[in-house]
């Protein structure tokens, strides 16, 4: 499985932003809205273009467009936070949803919501969750979409921990994994160390 760190500065400035604990809930948003662009921007640099001619006020150019734009899929709730980016950077995308809970004791994913085209056979699919900590929500994500025929799934993540980048490693899933850092580890909360807490808590408030 390919992971490419973005180590762009503003990216990790973005990021900086998200770990402070003074951040306020709106400026977390933001910060993420803006990385979002940034990993998006980077997650699609190898996407295949078409050309086609554009004419200038001056001649003929060869103009680009993305030969087969994705369908995006958040992961809620946290994910909801980079659909709106990523959907201004692709306009043309098409968009899914997941609803995933991660139990606080068993620590694996409890899925609620599912909204998902039924054939995804030759279809690129940008997955969006900011948190990747022991990856059972993601491969469950990624396995919904394998199951429905894609083959190039690229997740979009915040933070890593490497617990989470083996698992999806060992799952054997058709993807490539894109995100801002890779944490040290977990703690026994399974929480991302030193991470930036909880995602959703953050943007949307503690449920
Ligand atoms: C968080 C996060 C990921 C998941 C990561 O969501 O947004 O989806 O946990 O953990 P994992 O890699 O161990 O599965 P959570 O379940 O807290 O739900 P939320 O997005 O509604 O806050």
């Amino acid at each position: 499985m390919d992971v490419l760190v973005v180590d762009h500065p503003l990216a990790q400035a973005r990021l900086t932003a998200m770990r402070d604990s003074r951040t306020d809930s709106a400026s977390f948003r933001a910060a993420l809205h803006e990385l979002t662009t940034m990993l998006a921007y980077e997650a699609t640099r190898t996407f295949k273009a078409d050309t086609f001619p554009v004419e200038t006020p001056v001649a003929t150019a060869v103009g680009t467009r993305l030969a087969n734009p994705p369908l995006l899929v958040p992961v809620l709730r946290a994910g909801l936070g980079m659909a709106d980016a990523a959907l201004s950077l692709l306009p043309e995308s098409s968009m899914g949803f997941v609803g995933l809970a991660r139990d606080e004791h068993t620590f694996e994913p409890r899925a609620y919501m599912e909204s998902l085209p039924g054939d995804l056979t030759g279809k690129p699919v940008l997955v969006l969750d900011p948190m990747l900590a022991t990856g059972g929500s993601l491969e469950h994500c990624c396995r919904l979409l394998a199951d429905r025929g894609c083959t190039d799934i690229v997740v979009l993540c915040v933070l890593a921990a490497p617990a989470g980048i083996d698992r999806l490693r060992n799952s054997g899933l058709p993807l490539r994994l894109v995100t801002a850092a890779i944490d040290d580890h977990l703690n026994d909360s399974m929480f991302i160390v030193p991470g930036l807490g909880d995602a959703g808590d953050r943007q949307f408030g503690g449920m």
